[in-house]
C-alpha cells in the first residue's frame, strides 16, 4: 500500500523578504513499507516528523530526496496527484478546520461531488460513509451542533465516501474528550475490520496504539523503534528516553514487576493485569 524509500524532507526557512536563510530537516532518511489491510500506529514526541511524514503519504508534500509510492503511484507524478489523494484519505487534528458543509450530509458529499459522480451515486456514497461511522441519524444536522467526536466521525465519513484504500489519521483525538476519543478510535477499528481499509493512526495517546498490528516510533525525523505493540511497550526505558511513556496499565505491570511480582512483561490490557496479579496470589478470587 505504502512504500517509502530513503525519504528526506527539508523545509526551507525564509526571512522576512522571502529569501531562504536555512533549512530544517524534518524527515531524515526514512524507509518503510505498509501492507494493505494493516492497522499502523505512529508514535513520537512533538516535532519528531509525524505530520510531515503523513503529508507525504497524501501527496501534500513531496520528497526532497527519496521516494514515496502509494498503491504503486509515485507522489512526484503530478498526473497521479488526485488519485493518490483519493486512495489515501487524510483526517487531521482539528475537526473544525475540516468540515465545510452547512449540513452533515452535504459535507460528506463534497468529495464524491468533486470526483464528478452522478447525483444518485453521490447520495449512495454519503449514505455509506455515514453508516460506516454510525452518523446516519445526524445527517440533517448542522456540523456545529455536533460534539468533537461526532465531527471527527463526519470527517472520516467524508473520506470513506471517496472509497479510499488507506486512511491516515493525524492525531484525530488530540482535541477530543475521552468519550469522543473512544468513538473515533472505535470507528477506525471498525473500518479496518469490516472494510479492510489500511489505517495509519498517528497519536500521542499510548492506549490508542495498543490495538495496532504494528507500531513505528519516530524521533528526530527517523524511525527509532518498530514492532508489535507487545514488542514496543516492553521497552519502557527506551520509550522514556524518546520522551514517550507506555499505556497506564502497562506501567502498573512494569512497576509491580520491579517490586518483584512475577508479572510477564508487558501487560497491555486490564484483563491481562488482573490475570497476572491473580496468578501471583495463587489464582484465588475473593
Ligand atoms: N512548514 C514548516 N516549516 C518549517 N519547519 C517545519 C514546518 N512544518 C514542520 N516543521 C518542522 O519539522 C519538524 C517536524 O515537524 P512535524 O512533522 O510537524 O512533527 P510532529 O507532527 O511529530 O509534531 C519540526 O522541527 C517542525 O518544527
Ligand atoms: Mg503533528
Amino acid at each position: 500500500m505504502i512504500h517509502i524509500q530513503k525519504l528526506i524532507h527539508d523545509f526551507l526557512i525564509r526571512d522576512e523578504d522571502g529569501n531562504v536563510e536555512g533549512t530544517v530537516r524534518a524527515i531524515d532518511g526514512i524507509s518503510l513499507d505498509i501492507r494493505p489491510g494493516q492497522f499502523i500506529a505512529v508514535l513520537g514526541h512533538n516535532g519528531s516528523g509525524k505530520s510531515t511524514m503523513a503529508k507525504h503519504l497524501n501527496a501534500l508534500l513531496f520528497p526532497t530526496e527519496g521516494e514515496v509510492l502509494v498503491d504503486g503511484m509515485d507522489t512526484r507524478d503530478e498526473s497521479k496527484l488526485w488519485e493518490i489523494r483519493r486512495r489515501a484519505g487524510m483526517v487531521f487534528q482539528n475537526p473544525d478546520n475540516q468540515i465545510i458543509g452547512q449540513v452533515v450530509e452535504e459535507d460528506v458529499g463534497f468529495g464524491p461531488e468533486n470526483m464528478g459522480l452522478p447525483t444518485e451515486k453521490i447520495w449512495a456514497r454519503v449514505e455509506e460513509g455515514l453508516q460506516a461511522v454510525d452518523m446516519v441519524k445526524h445527517r440533517h444536522k448542522s456540523p456545529n451542533r455536533l460534539s468533537g467526536g461526532q465531527k471527527q466521525r463526519v470527517s472520516i465519513a467524508g473520506v470513506i465516501a471517496m472509497h479510499p484504500h488507506c486512511i491516515i489519521l493525524d492525531e484525530p483525538t488530540a482535541m477530543l474528550d475521552p468519550s469522543g476519543r473512544k468513538e473515533v478510535i472505535a470507528a477506525a477499528h471498525k473500518l479496518h475490520k469490516e472494510e479492510g481499509i489500511t489505517i495509519i493512526l498517528i497519536t500521542h495517546n499510548m492506549e490508542e496504539a495498543v490495538g495496532a498490528d504494528h507500531i513505528f516510533v519516530m524521533d528526530k525525523g527517523r524511525i527509532a523503534m518498530q514492532g508489535s505493540p507487545r514488542e514496543i511497550f516492553a521497552q519502557v526505558k527506551e520509550l522514556q528516553e524518546l520522551g514517550l511513556t507506555v499505556p497506564e496499565v502497562t506501567m502498573v505491570g512494569h512497576l509491580l514487576a520491579e517490586k518483584g511480582l512475577q508479572i510477564p512483561q508487558p501487560v497491555l490490557t486490564t484483563e491481562e493485569l488482573t490475570e497476572a496479579v491473580m496468578a501471583c496470589r495463587g489464582g484465588k478470587r475473593k
